[in-house]
């Protein structure tokens, strides 16, 4: 490369047209996973505090909103249910006629395009909060992934298009693709959560899936911040388990976990815009401290940038208009 003078980093960045065409990367509708929250009831669209503009759906008019994110040109949602009750086993999530098998009919019901991705764990349905059986003060792994299989059997068989366990049990991904071989869903991809940090930015999220730990913590099974070469050891197993896709979370703090992922595995990679993410930029927006838009595409320009094939994010309709309109 010429050196200044005769070299001018500044030439291609003049106009518009320019920068727009030498773009190396820009997120797409195309990427985004729409994550959303299905409750009991009928009529119900109510808002999350934590979360503004993300709302507690009953089935009726959660059909209506993946109705709109489908006609912004989103391809895919991901659902988490809320059980009428909760127990220590977590039944209402392998219930054949729970929240998500209730929700699943429907959606494939009412927007057949979309595809439904649900995700795989026990903690929106045990009453202690945690992903797992809990034995004495631990929570059991073995006897989770059982309840973990039947549970991705039954989403199946309610027709979901993906399965996606976010417990971080060892073996789970193993276990769920087994049990859904031997069922006749062979065909069925399994994204799994593999490397899943114990994160503080999931705190929204709990109070939108309820589901925040009645004692102790996830850091049993969810993994430590600091540590890279063990997200690396997550993930290989997970693809070796059978994992189609493979998931960071959260993204903005562990893009370097994505992009030692894209240069490690030719897997496709999925990337989770959490709760926490989402409701810095909708608190700062509010206050006039940020352009939303602006910053909600450079963010999401950051985790293509890193690696992500797939983005799951709350901001999936919002980005879907602004990217439209920006054509
Ligand atoms: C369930 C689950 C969580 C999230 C996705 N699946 C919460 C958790 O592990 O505590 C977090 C999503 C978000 O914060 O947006 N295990």
């Amino acid at each position: 490369m010429a050196m200044f003078p005769t070299g001018r980093m500044r030439r291609l960045r003049q106009t518009a047209n320019l920068r727009k065409m030498l773009r190396e990367t820009m997120p797409s509708v195309d990427d985004f996973v729409f994550p959303v929250f299905v409750v009991p009831g009928k009529g119900i669209k109510k808002e999350i505090s934590s979360m503004p503009g993300c709302f507690h759906h009953s089935v009726d008019t959660l059909t209506e909103e993946l109705k709109e994110a489908a006609s912004l040109g989103i391809r895919a949602a991901i659902l988490f249910g809320l059980p009428e009750s909760k127990d220590e086993t977590g039944s209402g999530a392998y219930d054949e006629k729970g929240i998500i098998p209730t929700a699943v009919g429907a959606i494939k019901k009412a927007v057949p395009e979309l595809t439904v991705i649900t995700d795989v764990c026990l903690c929106e349905y045990t009453s202690h909060g945690h992903c797992g059986v809990v034995q004495g003060n631990t929570v059991d792994n073995d006897k989770t992934l059982e309840l973990l299989s039947r549970a991705a059997l039954v989403y199946a068989k309610a027709g979901a298009d993906m399965i996606a366990p976010s417990d971080m049990m060892d073996g789970r991904v193993g276990s769920i693709r087994k049990t859904l071989d031997e069922n006749g869903f062979s065909n069925l991809p399994i994204m799994s959560y593999a490397a899943k940090y114990a994160s503080a930015f999931y705190g929204p999220f709990r109070e939108a899936a309820q589901s925040a730990p009645q004692f102790g913590d996830r850091r049993s099974y969810q993994m430590d911040p600091p540590n890279w070469r063990e997200a690396m050891r997550e993930m290989e197993e997970d693809i070796e388990e059978g994992a189609d896709i493979i998931m960071v979370k959260p993204a903005l703090a562990y893009l370097d976990i994505l992009q030692r992922a894209r240069q490690a595995f030719s897997c496709p990679l999925a990337a989770y815009n959490v709760s926490g993410e989402y409701s810095m930029v909708k608190a700062a927006v509010k206050n006039g401290w940020l352009d939303e838009k602006q910053i909600v595409l450079e963010i999401l320009t950051a985790i293509k940038r890193a690696g992500a094939d797939i983005i799951l994010t709350y901001h999936a309709k919002d980005a879907a208009r602004w990217l439209k309109s920006s054509q």
